[in-house]
């Protein structure tokens, strides 16, 4: 797929353009946008409005072919509700119409004429980096191990912007940024359905390791003597089970200025998840090769702003293990001393992420961040609170961790891949108490992503910090079952962001 910019004199008409398709907005009340106008010379539109075939209304589409005096062999006509009240959901919406049809077309090219400067709060690249990512997500196919491939997609292959020569600078900036980010889900993608049995800690590392070499990132792996060394004593207890070695993932994008503390990006990257002893029960087991999508946004994350050559340190760090049972599994009553040196009773072996994040989160405080952020398919009780549309956010609750939060949750927003603030609160902490060490696990079933993120913040306390848990946003299950890629779009915005205020 491809995406360009045609720098376009709002003088001339557009319908001298030629192309497989031009897009076009009109409104309720058989209302025609500017470019809708410029190709309606014969009232051919028009009639179609009349007609009722469209009703203007948001998610409303009508295919017309061979308008007379346009130069497109098609016109696709978009509905944008009300005239005048063009918001950043109608542009979304605007954005997955014009992905579902043109993917069905004959045609090989499409110039996308929608009236992105006319929307509301928004400006015209935020337009096209949504449709961007918009048409590349929807053109995503994960058929790698299907020994005959999915029928070769038909459909509109390159996509077109119209920018004045003020806007082109801009708006072909816009188009990189999604290009890059839309490399990084896709990554964050493949590594997500690729099952276990393939997508090991292993693969993992491989898989930093190819990223740094294409890209010039630092990188490094420790192996379980060097976890050993480092007394990661949490981290290891889960992966005692398994046959696979653990794997700890360092990866660094150091575009700032030298002296600049780092944000950190700490993500989950259990490749496998039974359960361990506390094994899961069957049904939908299978998912659970998804409990690397922390690891697979940070990874993804990476692909991203290496691409953009992001002017801002960052560094990823990836703790990957399965979580298996057998003889040498960590048994639930077992007591771990964490690299902090606080013991940990594992009431549960299934509650392993924490597990492994904790000692994560010591790690990174050697690299004195200026904000820390981990990412994790936590808690099933993350996707009771919130369903599939948000993300937890969790952080403690001063001034320092608002800035942080507000920071995160807004560029949620502006890339539509949301995020939903969550408590902390020392009433919660209690819930963590255990007899005979430092801290159970678990904190029973009532506010369980709140207690899951109460034992992460004990591990925080020298630095800045925020923990999504995406339990409920990082895949899709049923008949759509895939990876999403959520929530690379978010951490990048707020790395862009990042960036952007340090300059
Ligand atoms: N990876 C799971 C969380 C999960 C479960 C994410 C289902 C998405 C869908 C995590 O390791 C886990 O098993 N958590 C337990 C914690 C419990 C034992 C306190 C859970 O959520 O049931
Ligand atoms: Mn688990
Ligand atoms: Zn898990």
């Amino acid at each position: 797929m491809d995406f360009s910019i045609k720098t376009h004199d709002a003088k001339t008409s557009i319908s001298t353009l030629k192309s497989g398709c031009i897009a076009v907005g009109v409104f309720e009340n058989k209302k025609l946008s500017p470019q809708a106008q410029a190709l309606d010379k014969t009232g051919e539109i028009t009639a179609a409005l009349k007609s009722g075939d469209i009703s203007g209304k948001p998610g409303s589409t009508l295919l017309l072919r061979a308008v007379s005096d346009t130069a497109a062999e098609r016109v696709l006509l978009i509905g944008l509700g009300p005239e005048g009240d063009i918001s950043d959901k109608v542009i979304s919406l605007a954005a997955v119409c014009v992905a579902r049809i043109a993917a069905t077309l004959g045609a090989n090219d499409a110039v996308i004429a929608l009236p992105f400067t006319a929307i509301k709060e928004r400006d015209q690249a935020w337009a096209i980096r949504t449709t961007v990512q918009t048409l590349r997500d929807n053109s995503y196919r994960f058929d790698t191990l299907k020994s005959k491939k999915d029928t070769a997609p038909a459909g509109v292959k390159k996509f077109i912007f119209l920018a004045t020569v003020a806007q082109t600078a801009a708006a072909k900036e816009a188009v990189a940024q999604a290009i890059a980010l839309a490399n990084g889900m896709d990554l964050a993608k493949d590594l997500g359905n690729l099952p276990g049995n393939f997508c090991t800690p292993t693969y993992l590392a491989n898989t930093a390791k190819k990223l740094a070499k294409e890209f010039k990132l630092g990188v490094e792996v420790l192996d379980r003597k060097q976890l050993e060394a480092l007394k990661m004593g949490s981290f290891l207890s889960v992966a005692r089970g398994s046959d696979q070695p653990p794997k700890f993932i360092v990866l660094k994008h150091l575009g700032g200025k030298a002296k600049d503390a780092p944000v950190v990006l700490v993500g989950k990257g259990i490749t496998f998840d039974s359960g361990g002893i506390s094994l899961k029960p069957g049904g939908s087991m299978d998912e659970m090769k998804y409990d690397m999508c922390g690891a697979a946004s940070v990874l993804g994350t990476f692909r991203a702003i290496a691409e953009m050559k992001l002017k801002l340190n960052v560094i990823g760090v990836i703790p990957a293990s399965e979580n298996m049972p057998s003889g040498s599994a960590t048994k639930p009553g077992d007591i771990v001393t964490s690299m902090s040196g606080l013991t940990i009773e594992v009431l549960n072996t299934d509650a392993e992420g924490r597990l492994v994040l904790c000692d994560a989160l010591t790690y990174v405080e050697r690299f004195k961040p200026a904000a820390v952020v981990d990412i994790a398919t936590l808690t099933g009780a993350c996707i009771t609170a919130l369903g599939h549309h948000n993300s937890g956010l969790f952080t403690r609750h001063d001034s320092a961790h608002d800035g942080l939060a507000n920071e995160l949750l807004s560029a949620g927003k502006t890339s539509g891949d949301t995020a939903w603030r969550m408590p902390i609160e020392d009433s919660y902490q209690e819930q963590l108490k255990s007899n005979f060490a430092d801290m159970a696990n678990i904190g029973g079933a009532p506010a369980g992503s709140i207690t899951a993120a109460c034992f992460l913040e004990r591990y925080t306390k020298k630095y800045t910090w925020a923990h999504l848990d995406i339990a409920g946003t990082a895949w899709k299950s049923g008949a759509a079952k895939g990876a999403t890629g959520r929530p690379v779009p978010l951490l990048t915005n707020f790395l862009i962001n990042r960036a952007a205020a340090v300059k």
